[in-house]
């Protein structure tokens, strides 16, 4: 899933082909984008809005004021979207974009929207040569409109010639592209952990705890869609991982240190959100162990403590960012950790607020960077606190 929590504001203008842009809000969706859409009037005469909004799971919008009077706020969804795409784009919507005309809901929102832009034009051969549409097509690329297409080929009018939309596979390609190539980390290489892990007692036993490595999946994400080069090193999880994300799959804690003590010195940013073993049985056994005796012993060691290790070799360059999920003294143990363990962030979670933590869809932090800069956040979606978290990192790395 290449655009994961990305907001794609998809316009729809009355162009034969807007058919089309039922098959590109499908395979947005497909790719984890949110999609709202905007159609023109005109564009309703191509195609149902009922077909779009069935597709992008939200309400269609087409006019600037709803059958109930309702105002359609046209600010709030230009400040929604990471992305305005309108595919097809009319000749006509063409030239009012490129003259700052806004008479109806798609215009509106494209003069007061303050994320990019990217239009495919589909139309005739003859309309898309005209001068009036080269220079208006000139003038919204000199304003930084990316404009994809068109393509050379058969069109509906039965001409053959320039005008044809571009693929909506195409398209997407274009989109992820897009995002690729603007993330605030583009490049910067990121080491996240994620999950629980397992400490065999015997070779059917083992020692785990409920993380189910949600949290670190999001925040895996969070990164890409910021353009970041992004290794995933996670204990047994049973998550769907976006395959722009590199993931090495480990199972004990051991494994897990030996991960990442090797890819952690070549890391702009480390995220270490797994919930690793602090102790492992010191003699697991090498055949299942027999029910006999009442009472079983279990020697533990203590396991090597990856966060610590990691702060230990850290470089300046080099950011180091730490969980502490706590049931008591929670920020004194908060802080504490952070300095201990040399880190420029932690994230504190604690077990006491209600679906806060382990194996929840949602999740309540309070950030404390290494200036001692405290931040609480509210209850939330993990995708959102994982934005959150990759903001502030943000920050911190611009510091
Ligand atoms: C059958 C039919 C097909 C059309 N196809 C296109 C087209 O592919 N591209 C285009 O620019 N205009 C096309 N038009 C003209 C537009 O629909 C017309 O200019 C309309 O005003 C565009 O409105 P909008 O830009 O607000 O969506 C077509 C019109 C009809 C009747």
């Amino acid at each position: 899933m290449r655009l994961s929590g990305k907001n794609v504001l998809l316009g729809v203008t009355g162009s034969i082909s807007a058919y089309k842009a039922a098959e590109l809000c499908r395979l947005l969706v497909k790719e984890g984008a949110n999609v709202k859409v905007i159609m023109t009037s005109a564009a309703a005469d191509f195609i149902s809005p009922l077909t779009l909004s069935t597709l992008s799971k939200n309400k269609v919008e087409l006019h600037m004021v709803n059958q109930d009077y309702f105002w359609n706020n046209h600010v709030e969804l230009g400040l929604w979207a990471n992305l305005f795409l309108i595919a097809p784009i009319s000749a006509n919507t063409i030239a009012k974009m490129a003259n700052g005309i806004s008479d109806n809901l798609l215009l509106t929102v494209f003069l007061s929207a303050k994320c990019s832009t990217m239009i495919a034009p589909a139309m005739d051969h003859d309309m898309y040569l005209h001068p009036a549409t080269q220079t208006n097509l000139k003038i919204l690329a000199s304003r930084n409109t990316f404009i994809i297409g068109p393509e050379k080929g058969e069109l509906a009018s039965g001409l053959i010639g320039e005008g044809r939309l571009t693929e909506p596979s195409q398209i997407l390609i274009e989109v992820i592209n897009f995002f690729k190539n603007t993330g605030k980390l583009k490049d910067k290489k990121i080491l996240v952990t994620a999950g629980p892990t397992r400490e065999p007692i015997d070779p059917v036993r083992f020692i785990s705890n409920h993380s189910s490595g949600k949290m670190g999946v999001s925040l895996a994400t969070a990164f890409v869609n910021e353009g970041a080069v992004v290794t995933l090193v996670a204990g047994p999880i049973q998550l769907t991982i976006p395959s722009s994300i590199k993931l090495i799959s480990v199972e004990t804690a051991d494994e897990m240190y030996q991960q990442c003590i090797q890819l952690f010195p070549d890391a702009d940013i480390a995220v270490m959100a797994a919930a690793v073993a602090d102790y492992t049985p010191s003699n697991p056994a090498d055949i299942k162990v027999k029910k006999k005796q009442d009472d079983l012993n279990l020697l533990m060691t203590k396991t090597i403590d990856i966060l610590a290790e990691c702060g230990k070799i850290k470089k300046a360059h080099q950011l180091l960012i730490g969980f502490a999920l706590e049931t008591d003294h929670e920020l004194e143990n908060a802080k504490d950790k952070l300095e201990r363990k040399n880190l420029d962030l932690i994230v504190l979670n604690s077990l006491k607020d209600e679906g806060a933590g382990f194996a929840t869809d949602t999740n309540k932090i309070t950030l404390i960077d290494r200036n001692n800069n405290i931040k609480e956040f509210p209850l939330k979606n993990k995708n959102d606190v994982a934005i959150d978290i990759v903001q502030k990192i943000i920050e911190l790395s611009n510091e």
